[in-house]
């Protein structure tokens, strides 16, 4: 090949680049070292600060985190508030119940940055709501890990974006496994990533299916089975939430998993993890190696972390994280 062709070649593939690459824009860890040089220290104080408020910062931020990258990207989208003329993310059905405390943290540590002369509308909600995520994880016990950086904040947001995109508690394993490879995530990533069940609170209407059922979900413990009932009667109150983690609901551990082998995985999508044979082997190895667990947790999440992330004219960085500029 003469010279000449391959610098058609090689602008060829700039140019198409240029049309088709921005999804798969590089993040980096140092993304911010000339331009907010202590952005990490600034979020982890704002994020620290919160959850001495309150825990519910944990599990609400690290599912807001889910929500926002699932849905069209990690690009904040999901905490842009609705107007008169445009029903946001947050408002779809499915975000039911995403609790107030992860939007507020994303909004205090982003006025936090913006307090900074040197960071203000320098840092994008998206990395301040990843960076939060993995801070948040850190408070309760959880592993740390380097957080890649240069996402923009997405330019729309909207309730119908989010039709079929989240996966819900009575998936089966063939129905996550897919939705999550539509995310580039494997089967392994989505086992791992579930194992954020160890935190956090359930509305009882996410299960009822399982304990009303007659007869009672088999795949569920009897023991556990009968406390649900007593937590959940038939017409609770709609605002009750349970623990997901019956053994130890505030720290991000593998009790999760060891959960699993005993029958007590709250949601049909979180037993069958381990009823389902082609699973089963992973739930085991990790209920009984908690390096193990959180090393993949960490792979798992840094992959979410990269979905749809926008870049160049598809993004901006939101002065306001809850209004699009
Ligand atoms: C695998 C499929 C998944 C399904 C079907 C699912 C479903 C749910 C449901 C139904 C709730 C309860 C919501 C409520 O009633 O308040 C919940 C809570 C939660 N989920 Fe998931 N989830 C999944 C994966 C994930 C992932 C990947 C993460 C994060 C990495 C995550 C993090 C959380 C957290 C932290 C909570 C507790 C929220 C709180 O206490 O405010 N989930 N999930
Ligand atoms: C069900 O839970 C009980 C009490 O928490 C536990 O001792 C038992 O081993 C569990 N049963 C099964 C089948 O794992």
């Amino acid at each position: 090949m003469g010279r000449f062709n391959l610098l058609l070649v090689w602008s060829l593939h700039l140019s198409l680049c240029l049309l088709l690459c921005p999804t798969s824009a590089q993040l980096k860890t140092n993304y911010y070292a000339n331009i907010c040089p202590d952005v990490e220290k600034i979020v982890k104080n704002a994020v620290t600060n919160k959850f001495q408020q309150t825990f519910v910062t944990v599990p609400a931020t690290l599912r807001l985190f889910f929500h926002d990258c699932f849905v069209q990207g990690c690009d904040a989208s999901v905490i842009v508030a609705s107007t008169a003329n445009n029903k946001a993310e947050k408002d779809h059905s499915d975000n039911l119940s995403l609790a107030g405390d992860g939007f507020d943290t994303v909004i205090k540590a982003k006025a936090a940055v913006d307090a900074v002369p040197q960071c203000k509308n320098k840092v994008s909600c998206a990395d301040i709501l990843a960076l939060a995520t993995r801070d948040v994880i850190g408070l309760v016990g959880g592993p740390s890990y380097s957080v890649e950086l240069g996402r923009l904040d997405g330019l729309t947001s909207t309730s119908t974006s989010v039709d079929g995109k989240l996966p819900k508690p009575t998936f089966n394993l063939n129905q996550l496994t897919s939705m999550f490879a539509s995310n580039g995530l494997s089967q392994a990533d989505m086992v791992a990533l579930s194992g954020a069940h160890t935190l956090g609170f359930s509305h009882c209407n996410q299960f009822s299916n399982r304990i009303y059922s007659n007869p009672v979900d088999p795949t569920l413990n009897k023991t556990y089975a009968t406390q649900l009932q007593q937590m959940c009667p038939k017409n609770v109150d709609p605002d009750i939430a349970i623990n997901m983690d019956p053994t130890t609901p505030r720290e991000f551990d593998n009790a999760y998993f060891e959960n699993l082998i005993e029958g007590k995985g709250l949601f049909t999508s979180d037993q069958v993890l381990f009823t389902d044979s082609r699973s089963q082997p992973t739930v085991r190895t990790w209920a009984k190696d908690k390096t193990a667990f959180n090393q993949a947790f960490i792979n798992a999440m840094t992959k979410l972390g990269r979905v749809g992330i926008k870049t160049g004219h598809n993004g901006n960085i939101r002065r306001d994280c809850g209004i699009l500029n």
